[in-house]
Formats: C-alpha cells, structure tokens, sequence
C-alpha cells in the first residue's frame, strides 16, 4: 500500500497547480493514467480568461459568464473566480509559464477575443497555451521531491468505508497489470472531462468520464450531466478526427460559410460568428442537416499571413500536414464535443457529497459554468479550485488516518468473454454522437437509453469476468457516462444552454439542477 497526505489523480492545471501547493507542507502522490502531459489542459488552444486590460472589468466578465451559462450559473461562486483570476493568473507567472506579449496593450499582454466575451480578455500562448502551461507546471512537479509522480497508472475505484468517507483508490499499473492500493487522507479526482463517449470529440484519448464514473459508483452526487458543450470548429479531416480549430480565429474575424461559400450566422444570432457556442453549433448542425453535406468551412483568408502564421502557429503547421494553408485556403469543420458541463458536484470549497473526497476541473460540476461554459473559462476553474481545495483541505490533515486494510476483489478471467468490449466501445460512441447529440428528442433519448442500459448490463456482468486492462476500465466508464448522459438529458422538460431537446424547445422560468445518485432516484433540485 502506498500512502500520502494528498492522493491527486489527474494531471491537468487543477491537479498540478494542487499538487504544488499542497507539497509545501505535505506528502503528496500524483498518480496518472498516461504520461503526465496527456490531458485535456495540455490541448487548450485559447486559454485563460482573466480581466487585465484597463477597458476591460470584473462585472462584464461576470456579465459574460451568467449569460452564457443560461441561468444555471452559481453567481456567487462566478463572482469570486473572476475577482481572483488575476491572482491566479500571476500564480502561472511565477511558476514560468509564458504568456504572448503586447507592449501596445495597458497589460503588456497579448490579449484574446473569444466568443461570447464582450472584451478581449484571454491569456494565451500563441495557440498553444495548453502546452505551454503543462511545460511549466510539469516541470515545478518533477523537480518536486514532496511530489511521488506515478504515471501509467489507471484508478479503478475508490475505497469507501462503511461512514462514507472516502480513503484512497484500487490503481492498476498499466505495465503490470497489478493491482495496487494508494491510501490518503485527501483524495483528489482532477480527471478531466468524458468527450471519448461520442464518436466526434475535440478530446484526447484520456477523456474517458473516469471520476466521475468511480464517484458515481461509489455513491456521489452527480449534476447536470446532459450540458454537453459541442465546439463549432473541430477540423474536418478522415485521419485527423479530433483537432480543435481555435474559437479565437473567429475572435480574430474568421467567418463561417457554407460550401458554396455563403456567410450564413446573421440567420442565426445578431452576434453571427461570436455568438455562444451552442448557437453556433447548432447553427452548423441544421445547415449540415439541410445541404447534406459533411461540413462547412472556417475563412480567416482576409487576414495578413504574417498575422496568422505568429497568432496561429499550431493550427498552422497542423493544417499545413493536411495541405490546407490558412492563409490562403478555407479551413473545412464539424462540431465535435468538446466539454462537459456537468460531473461530480461540489460545494464551494471542491468537496463532494463523500467525506475527504475533492474533485476539481472539467470531472467537477461547480455551477461555474451553469448550463454552456464561455471559452477559456475552464483552465481559469481548475486553477481557481485547486486553490479553493487547497484552503479547505488543510483541516483533514490533522486528523488520524485510520485506514482499514481492503483488498481488491481479484477478477476471475473467463476466456469466452475477451475482447467482447470492443464493440460495445464503438457502440456507445455511435449511440452517443446519434441520439445526444447537438439536438436531441424524447424518442432519440429513449432510443439511447434502452440500448445503453443493454450495453451497461452486459459491461457490469462481465467485469469481474474481464482481465483487468485500461480499455475494459475505460469502457465500462464510458457506458456509464453515456446512460448519465441519457437519463439526464431525458429528465430535463426544456432546452436550455449546451441542452437542446427539439420536443422542449423552450427555456423553463425556473432554473433547476439534475442530480443523479446509484442510491436515489434522479432528481431536480432548484438553483
Ligand atoms: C478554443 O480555443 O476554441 C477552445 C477554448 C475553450 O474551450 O475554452
């Protein structure tokens, strides 16, 4: 058994900026389900919202949030990020990530427009501020003697005793296929999001909903799973499925057309291409519906290539592979999901509804984000919660670890069944991206349900059947994010935000977050 004040799984801005402030006065383990760089932070192109510029201030950020998250925001809790963003923000500095620069701007910063936003506020690094806060942090971690790193490493399930206190996790080492117990008196899921459960997704292959299925299985509150955040502009490309084109090119005046070259965002909103995501998106969807075609495309060809080539070096180099060149050439795009609203809900300070369990993050559902996150919004989240839980997790610490041994109840393989997941994987994935999708409706939704609740059935019968390996753990996540996914979706009598149900089409007056428990009904609890 390998014990620790902390146990943080995950290593994206939540878990890694936890980690470094919680290795100043504590054991810390991080433990990872690939390389520590394989995560959904390390892809963020646009980057991370913070108010900085003289024109700019606290209550239209604040404004910008509330309206995208379409009443479903915790106002109180979207206050204090963005009021402590520029603390955080200045956290990032000091730990060496590198900001664009801008000596004509009041900030000296480089700062973005993305949609939704009323002022140019975002923090970035080229488009690539992912990476480059993943460098930075990485390195803080690594040159860590507090911090115990263990990459390759996937978390099973979490141990819970009989109080309802949460004491560690099962973690299967990737390269031995062994079993191995990580106890502490903080647990932290900071997992990512679950974009692997449709067919079309912005995210990396990690993305699989793994917190937020342990939590459930163990019995935490889950909220609002059915805010599925499409993003407009994933590229259109059969060997490269999930690269993201970056909102900030439309920031920067990028405008949509059709095939045939057409603009055609003005029949959608008065914001056209900076309008909310989920508008855009399901904008795209139903011209898509109506042309048939396959996709549409993304012209940004009015701008300077020197402009481009500096603003853009990723997806310029990206698109280049594939023979397209932005300066010149239309970029082709699909939605894809990108973001999931909802996950393991939490109070203020990152706790969840079982005793010493945080969560932070996209697995987290904090109501920052209400029903539709605004872009560059998330990394901003994560930071501002790993501080939060930070704070709070200070008390746990003093008290006495009483950890009862538990041992993992070892698989019994049956060879009949090998290798019978990976055709519910695609199946799911197919499920997902046809029936809770952009649009939905109730006989989509309860086609969905019906086949998941089959598929889910036979995953959970089979399991202790199954040779332990991190696809037959990522599966049986994923069909249980999916059904979460569904019955959601399916409980909601109204669109509202990322959730649109062409049955329901209206907005309810009265805001209402879907919580699911294994131990309760679903049910609605008021905002
Ligand atoms: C983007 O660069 O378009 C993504 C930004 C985000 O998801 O916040």
């Amino acid at each position: 058994m390998k014990q620790s004040d902390y146990l943080i799984i995950g290593s994206g801005i939540a878990g890694l900026s936890l980690a470094i402030k919680a290795a100043q006065n504590s054991s810390v383990i991080l433990i990872t389900k690939r390389a520590l760089s394989d995560c959904n932070t390390a892809k963020a192109q646009g980057g991370i919202a913070c108010v900085s510029d003289e024109k700019d201030s606290f209550e239209s950020h604040i404004n910008d949030t509330l309206i995208a998250g379409a009443g479903l925001c915790n106002k109180k809790m979207v206050e204090r990020m963005v009021k402590e963003a520029p603390q955080r923000v200045k956290e990032l500095l000091n730990w060496g990530v590198q900001f664009s620069k801008d000596e004509k701007t009041s900030s000296g910063y480089a700062l973005g427009l993305e949609a939704a936003h009323s002022n140019r506020r975002i923090f970035h690094s080229g488009d690539m501020t992912g990476k480059e806060i993943e460098r930075a942090l990485i390195e803080k971690v690594r040159s860590n003697k507090d911090i115990q790193i263990f990459e390759e490493r996937s978390a099973i399930d979490l141990i819970v005793d009989d109080n309802e206190q949460c004491l560690g996790a099962f973690v299967l080492d990737n390269a031995t296929n062994k079993v191995e117990v990580f106890a502490a008196k903080v647990i932290v899921l900071a997992c990512g999001g679950a974009g692997k459960t449709y067919l079309y997704t912005t995210n990396p292959d990690i993305a699989t909903g793994d917190a937020i299925a342990m939590a459930y299985r163990a019995g935490a509150d889950i909220a609002n799973m059915e805010f599925v955040q499409f993003h407009p502009t994933c590229l259109y490309n059969k060997v490269e499925k999930s690269f993201l084109i970056s909102e900030a090119i439309r920031g920067e005046s990028g405008i949509l057309r059709l095939q045939n070259g057409e603009p055609f965002m003005e029949k959608y909103h008065p914001l056209k291409e900076m309008a909310p995501r989920d508008i855009i998106s399901r904008a795209i969807d139903e011209e898509l519906k109506m042309s048939g075609e396959e996709f549409i495309y993304l012209d940004i060809t009015h701008k300077k290539s020197d402009f481009l080539i500096n603003r853009f070096p990723g997806i310029y180099a990206k698109c280049k592979e594939y023979g397209i060149d932005i300066t010149k050439d239309m970029i082709p795009v699909v939605p894809a999901a990108h973001f999931l609203c909802g996950g393991i809900k939490i109070d203020e300070n990152g706790r969840t509804t079982i005793k010493n369990l945080y969560a932070i993050g996209e697995c987290s559902c904090s109501g920052i984000h209400g029903a539709n996150r605004l872009a560059s919004n998330s990394l901003l989240e994560g930071i501002f919660y790993g501080h939060r839980v930070f704070e709070d997790s200070k008390r746990f610490l003093k008290e006495i670890f009483n950890f009862t041994t538990v041992k993992f109840k070892e698989h019994k393989i049956s060879k009949d069944i090998s290798n019978y997941f990976m055709k519910d994987w695609k199946a799911i994935r197919h499920l997902s991206w046809d029936y809770l999708g952009i649009t939905r409706t109730n006989e989509g939704l309860s086609i969905a349900l019906n086949k998941i609740e089959t598929i889910k059935r036979e995953i959970d019968d089979n399991f202790a059947k199954t040779e332990l390996s991190v696809d037959a753990l990522e599966l049986r996540n994923i069909a249980s994010i999916a059904q979460m996914i569904a019955l959601s979706a399916f409980a909601r009598k109204e669109s509202r935000g990322a959730h649109f149900n062409a049955d329901y089409p209206d907005t309810l007056s009265q805001a209402e977050n879907t919580i699911i428990n294994k131990n309760t009904q679903i049910r609605s609890e008021r905002i």
